[in-house]
């Protein structure tokens, strides 16, 4: 007989005993250790869920993209200041500029206001986290002695040891490992890692529109090189009838759009108006999917005219080719654009190809007209977003609401395809909507459930 079975067996004749005595039983239980205080556990639980959400990545991220739009701000300053002093001649030019500079000072201080009130935010929040960590340090230390039979020890001895194995497991086996990423047509070299966010920002319309697309011209016109735009899909989440403009990132991180509104038509929905989130603007021009056909649409800010390319046979549109992450698609996501060092890009997949993304290159002169295609054998469905950089075409997936990985690129200068990419992008809110790569400054921009962040793309 086991030592456990003679336990209970023992309890039971001592009680069959007691009640032989007396009509009523009674067990007395006598603990020698101390009572476990739960109620001071739960208590420290609930501070530190509390201290969790106090701080947050966000929080850190509003201040630097403050710092970045201010980063930016200061030398267009500097520039118009100059150039005031060069056309000081009393004439009407200075006027001009004088007022071009009040405006830059008006924007400047916004945006130092916004770091200030920040900043204040976060030395308050820096103070009571310093003293609750204390607090919550010193009463876990306290709860420590309870565990006399060294339970909580042995458990981080085995998650280290566990950690350990884990590392061992995913380290890569010298005989198999993968060949370097193709090298594409690249200036800055081979693409490597991405980092951030580095902008992270809610806009001028915070929480108004889940869908849309932002970015930087990469072929701007003269003097509006620092310009950025927004589209943002304001009838249905799937179709929008304007591109809203901003004069810097500061002034986008501010919302304060000097320009404003370059309007394609004045309803929304109509012919030629735009359809889905992914669009690109690029050299004066907004490339999109034309609502409701399979043909891409070009909206040309200066002259506001509109010039389509029909996309071939069989392609799909109208939300029948979509993005898609494990627990449903992206509406209205047939056609993404893209713009990389060498212009204008389509991403779509058609009957033909079985679903499988297909790339093709848009010839930017006039007529507009689509250039070399490629057949990918990655399933548009299995992707959530992609970009074009350098030649090379990525692909991303949904991992958890936190990250997304570009897992699959093809090279458009040597055909090869991999999928195994394993570049991982830390999501701000769970999903992309859209995402474009920027050649002027290597930046990855990303619209993500209304926000706008992005990334800096690493070359080697
Ligand atoms: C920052 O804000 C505080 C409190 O609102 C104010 O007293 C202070 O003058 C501000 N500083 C600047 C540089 O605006
Ligand atoms: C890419 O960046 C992430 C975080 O920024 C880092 O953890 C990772 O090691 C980097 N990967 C490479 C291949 O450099
Ligand atoms: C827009 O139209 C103007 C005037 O016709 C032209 O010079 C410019 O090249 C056009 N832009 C694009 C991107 O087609």
């Amino acid at each position: 007989m086991k030592l456990y079975e003679i336990v209970p067996l023992c309890a039971l004749f001592t009680l069959t005993q007691q009640a032989a005595l007396r009509d009523e039983c009674s067990c007395e239980l006598i603990n020698s250790e101390k009572a476990f205080p739960h109620d001071k556990l739960s208590a420290v639980e609930d501070s530190v869920s509390k201290c969790n959400s106090n701080i947050t990545p966000q929080k850190t991220l509003e201040l630097e993209s403050l710092l970045l739009g201010l980063a930016h701000r200061l030398p267009k300053l500097q520039e118009d200041v100059s150039m005031l002093e060069k056309e000081d001649d009393g004439e009407l030019y200075a006027v001009i500029s004088l007022q071009v500079i009040e405006n830059e000072l008006m924007e400047i201080k916004q945006l130092i206001d916004r770091l200030n009130s920040s900043t204040l935010g976060h030395e308050r929040l820096t103070a009571d986290t310093a003293k609750q960590l204390e607090d919550l340090k010193a009463e876990m230390q306290e709860m420590e002695t309870y565990d006399t039979m060294q339970v909580v020890k042995t458990q981080q001895v085995n998650q280290l040891l566990k950690k350990d194995l884990d590392q061992c497991r995913t380290q890569p086996d010298p005989a198999h490992q993968s060949t370097k990423p193709p090298r594409g047509n690249c200036p800055h070299g081979q693409f490597l890692n991405i980092t951030g966010p580095i902008v992270y920002t809610a806009g001028e319309y915070p929480g108004s529109y889940k869908y849309g697309s932002w970015g930087r011209d990469p072929k701007p016109q003269a003097g509006k090189e620092s310009w950025h735009w927004l589209v943002m899909l304001t009838s249905s989440n799937q179709f929008s009838n304007y591109v809203r403009l901003y004069s810097s990132l500061s002034a986008l991180i501010v919302g304060v759009s000097t320009p404003g509104n370059v309007l394609i038509s004045p309803s929304n929905p109509t012919t030629n108006t735009i359809q889905g989130p992914n669009v690109v603007l690029y050299g004066e021009a907004l490339y999109y999917n034309c609502y409701n056909q399979d043909a891409v649409c070009r909206f040309n800010l200066t002259t506001k005219t509109i010039t389509s390319l029909q996309l071939p046979k069989g392609t799909r549109f109208n939300s029948k080719g979509n993005f898609c992450h494990l627990d449903g698609c992206y509406p209205f996501t047939d056609l993404d654009l893209a713009t990389d060092e060498s212009g204008v890009w389509v991403i779509y997949t058609t009957t033909q190809d079985f679903g499988n993304l297909v790339l093709s290159k848009v010839e930017e002169g006039e007529p507009l007209r689509l250039g070399q295609t490629w057949h990918t054998s990655v399933y548009k469905q299995g992707v959530t977003n992609t970009f074009m950089a350098c030649g090379v075409l990525f692909a991303t997936r949904y991992v958890n609401k936190d990250v997304e990985e570009i897992f699959y690129l093809f090279d458009t200068i040597t055909g090869k395809q991999r999928f195994n990419v394993g570049v991982f992008i830390n999501k701000m809110s769970p999903n992309i909507h859209a995402l474009n790569y920027s050649p002027v400054d290597q930046m990855l921009h990303a619209y993500c459930d209304s926000f706008m962040v992005s990334y800096k793309v690493l070359f080697e």
